[in-house]
Order: C-alpha cells, then structure tokens, then sequence
C-alpha cells in the first residue's frame, strides 16, 4: 500500500520525504487554509519536494469553471493530480480532464456507487472517507472492501486511496482490504512505528550492551 500525506504542511512534508516511504500528498480547502499559504505557491513547493502525485483540490462547482481551475492547477507541475468532487458536474469534469490526460482524484465517496461511477469516469483515484463513515456509526472499512470487489470484478484500474485515515487499525484494516493509497495525517504515519514493547526491550537490550563495555 502506498502512503500519501494528508497535510499542506511543507516541513512535514519535507521532513517525511527525507524517509524514502513517501508515495505522494494529499491536500484539500481546509488543509489550505490551515497552511495560511496561496493554493499555488504552496502545491508547487509540495511538488518540488515530492516526486508521486500531489493532490490539489478544485474550489467551483459547476463543470465549465471545475475544468478551468482544473486545468490551471495542472500547470503548476507535473505531478499534479486535480481533485473534484463526485457530483454530476465533478464526474463530467474527471471524463473531461482524463480524455486530455490529466490525473483525477474523486474526493468525497461515501458509496460504492459513487465509487463505480468515477471508475467508470476513469479516475486516477478514488477517495472514500473512513473516518467520516465512522464518525457517523457506519464502519468504513465495509466500503473500502466493497470497492475492491467491485474495482476487480471489471478490472477498473482506478486506484482506491482511502481517506480519512484517523488510526493505525484504520492503516491495517485498509491494507488488509486491499486499498492501494492510504492518506493520513503526519500523527497517524508517526504512531505506526510506535509499540510499548518495542521501547521496553531496546532499553533492556541498551542496558545489557552497556554491560558487555564492547563497541562495534
Ligand atoms: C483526503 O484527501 C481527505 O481530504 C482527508 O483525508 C479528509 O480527512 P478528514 O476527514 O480527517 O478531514
């Protein structure tokens, strides 16, 4: 599974990067204004840092000016993928903008029939949103599984990025499902490497090598 970062934050970014295991980033309208940055300006600076797909996120809502913003994020680099929103006019704009092969990433899936439609489309990715599902009592993980079996029932080769990636089981469970991009959070990337055990044994192993007064 590839790891996307979830964050317009470019000194996360930067600092992730350095690790090798960054795959891409993803950033929408409130990541924007939580960066206090200008969309442009900061989506070119993530994607100098990055070499995967960056996602930047179209603000209108009617097809002609989704295609416009579309295309004019699709100039600030090459691995710009434009992220529409699935409704009428965000599908119609993703057949529009693949045609012209552009990348698309399908943001706010909450069904599998949105998911099908976008694979339909030809979208790059789809975005369903875990956490949302959850927050609401409905688990998440079920439609990252029913998008995996719907996407490999016809061969779709849109890219199931799961979204709203809150926890490590979240991580798991969607590796387990099959997902191909999990974005989360910086927080969440850290917590996985994190386990009680592992500190209680190094620090038992660092105070047994002490003792040995060797070097290596
Ligand atoms: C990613 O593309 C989404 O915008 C993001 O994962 C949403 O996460 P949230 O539900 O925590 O805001």
């Amino acid at each position: 599974m590839k790891f996307f970062l979830d964050t317009a934050d470019v000194d996360e970014i930067r600092q992730w990067s350095a690790t090798g295991l960054l795959d891409g980033v993803t950033t929408n309208p409130s990541l924007i204004l939580k960066s206090g940055r200008d969309i442009k300006e900061v989506l070119a600076e993530i994607c100098d840092i990055v070499d995967g797909d960056v996602s930047g996120e179209v603000a209108a809502t009617d097809y002609d000016t989704m295609l416009a913003e579309g295309r004019k994020l699709a100039q600030i680099a090459d691995n710009i993928c434009i992220k529409l929103p699935i409704t009428m006019d965000g599908v119609r704009a993703c057949k529009t903008l693949v045609d012209e092969g552009f990348k698309t990433n399908m943001t706010l899936c909450f069904n599998a029939n949105q998911a099908l439609l976008v694979a339909k489309a030809g979208a790059t990715y789809v975005s369903p949103f875990i956490g949302r599902l959850d927050d609401m009592g409905i688990d998440g993980m079920e439609l990252i599984e029913e998008i995996r079996a719907i996407y490999d029932n016809y061969a779709f080769e849109t890219e199931i990025l799961a979204a709203s990636i809150r926890t490590g089981n979240h991580v798991k469970m969607c590796a387990m499902a099959g997902a191909d991009v999990g974005t989360m959070p910086p927080s969440t990337i850290e917590a996985l490497v994190k386990h009680p055990l592992t500190d209680k044994g190094l620090a038992a192993f660092l105070a047994d090598w002490e003792k040995t007064g060797q070097t290596i």
